[in-house]
């Protein structure tokens, strides 16, 4: 494994709030960007804004201001939702920066004098909503687009083409030969069978007097780019692997080596799959570029039977449920809850139920552990040997690294849950205040306690990545300088340490 992780999470469209899905991306992206960083690698964690294309041009005229200005409005909602959600982005791309559309513009013309596009007429059923065509298989008799359920448009126009069907043979080569590259596998079979068929070429433009609100395409200035070309390039973009002013046959493409490029993860959800397991690498191939190393296609946060989705009317507002419960709560709650790559319910009664656990289990025991170390030793860890809890601690980390391995985030975040309830069974079966009351059994009440102290700090590190804010506050109750990485949580000594009781880490909220 390499010591560099370079993720990213699908740039969200400019055209509306912020929602749980969009959250849930993100989140799943800060949580693995930060396990990595505790494990030492340095990390470039991007996510951003998708600023152009149809959809914001009409939502900007709707509003009557112009496109830039709504794009102003909510790249600004997004950043400021991340920072609410403790979201430690390192780069925050917006697809209309300038250094983003001069590498657009290098990249299209890359593709042109590679011999990849032409020139042609295009006939098909668009739908605003997804940005893209839909067959009229996929269309069904309603046309209307199966994701959103909106109607689609039919769109005849003149465009650039790119050549996606002189690829198809080595996109399914690669995928054969690397079987992990899109994760889950019935999400790489998914995209083996659409590649069944045979590709259609893909275009790449849209004419100005349709659509003026995108990147001017180079070798054709009465032509904006396709926005889903603009908004994919973004991960390339935000390497750093090309600068801004780099012309389409700087030698600077050809060797990508000492940037970020390729990208490590590209975290999506499935509805985006095709544009990032198709468009995407046939695109990088025409460019002669290398392809990213994964993709991890996530499901969907449903209500009921149906996708939760702006046009669909249904979302739940996360900064309304992190005002109810804190951005740690949520965080657990949308990381636990969800098997990554499959769907999941959203309920205001799940979230009760997880909101408990972390209260109940992991809260309590905080609070238990430390009350009794200020009330029967002063509030100092006392010094013992003991190997109290090691198994348990032992099987913890082993399952978390075995889960991360494979982004079953929601099994490392319950396998840290069960090591804080078998935490708690240790309690119930040693019953320190039994020991407390006979002063014959002073050094059994010393183990339980640096037990305890030792089991909450290898806790702090493993809630961390997830309970951002809480597991700092755990940590410096502990007398610790910060939350210690994974790898140094089990070798933290307690004894002699000074701690503090402090209030409940996730008190009891009163359903309003
Ligand atoms: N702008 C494109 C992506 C371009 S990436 C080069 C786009 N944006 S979006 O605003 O519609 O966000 C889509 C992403 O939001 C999905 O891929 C997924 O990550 C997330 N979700 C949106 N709704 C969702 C759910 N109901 N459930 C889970 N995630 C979903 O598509």
């Amino acid at each position: 494994m390499t010591d560099r992780r370079y993720i990213t999470t699908p740039i969200y469209y400019a055209s509306g709030e912020p929602h749980i899905g969009h959250a849930y991306t993100t989140i799943l992206a800060d949580a693995l960007a930060r396990f990595d960083r505790q494990a030492g690698r340095e990390v470039l964690f991007l996510t951003g804004t998708d600023e152009h294309g149809q959809k914001i041009q009409e939502e900007a005229a709707r509003r009557g201001i112009e496109p830039i200005r709504l794009c102003d409005q909510m790249a600004e909602r997004f950043r400021d939702a991340w920072d609410l959600l403790d979201i430690g982005y390192d780069r925050f791309i917006r697809t209309t920066e300038e250094e983003h559309v001069r590498i657009v513009q290098a990249f299209v013309q890359r593709l042109h004098d590679r011999g990849h596009v032409y020139a042609g007429e295009y006939s098909g059923w668009y739908s605003v909503s997804q940005e893209r065509y839909f067959t009229e298989k996929e269309i069904g008799p309603d046309r209307v687009d199966p994701i959103s359920g909106r109607p689609v448009e039919w769109v005849e126009e003149e465009n650039w083409f790119f050549r996606m069907s002189d690829f198809q043979e080595d996109l399914i080569r690669h995928i054969e030969e690397n079987p992990d590259w899109i994760v889950p596998e019935v999400r790489k079979n998914e995209i083996l069978g659409f590649l069944q068929q045979p590709l259609a070429d893909l275009s790449i433009s849209r004419p100005k007097r349709r659509l003026r609100w995108g990147v001017e395409l180079p070798f054709a200035t009465e032509h904006v780019a396709y926005v889903w070309v603009d908004a994919l390039i973004n991960y390339f973009t935000a390497s750093g692997a090309v600068s801004a002013g780099a012309a389409p046959d700087d030698p600077a493409w050809d060797d990508v080596s000492g940037s970020w490029w390729p990208a490590d993860l590209h975290l999506i959800g499935k509805d985006i799959l095709t544009t990032h397991a198709v468009y995407w690498p046939t695109l990088l191939m025409g460019a002669g570029l290398p392809l990213p190393r994964q993709l991890l296609a996530h499901g969907w946060w449903v209500v009921g039977e149906t996708k939760m989705s702006k046009s669909l009317g249904n979302v739940i507002d996360p900064l309304q449920l992190r005002d109810e419960y804190g951005a740690d709560a949520l965080r657990w709650y949308l990381l636990r809850e969800m098997s990554t790559g499959q769907d999941a319910s959203f309920t205001p009664e799940r979230f009760d139920i997880r909101y408990e656990e972390l209260a109940n289990v992991l809260g309590n025991l905080a609070s238990r552990a430390l009350g009794m170390t200020a009330k029967y030793r002063d509030g100092v860890v006392p010094s013992a040997s003991g190997s109290g809890l090691d198994t348990e601690v032992a099987e913890a980390y082993a399952a978390i690294d075995d889960a991360l391995e494979s982004y079953r985030v929601h099994e490392a975040l319950a396998a840290a849950m069960d090591l804080a309830r078998a935490a708690n069974g240790y309690v119930e079966s040693r019953e320190p205040w039994a020991q407390a009351k006979d002063p014959d059994r002073a050094e059994e009440l010393d183990e339980t306690l640096n037990t305890l102290a030792r089991a909450l700090v290898v806790l702090s590190a493993m809630f961390a990545p997830v309970c951002v804010q809480q597991m700092v506050e755990l940590a410096s109750r502990l007398g610790l300088e910060g939350v210690p990485t994974l790898a140094d949580a089990r070798r933290v000594e307690m004894s002699g340490r000074a701690i503090e009781k402090g209030d409940p880490l996730f008190p009891r909220i009163e359903r309003a």
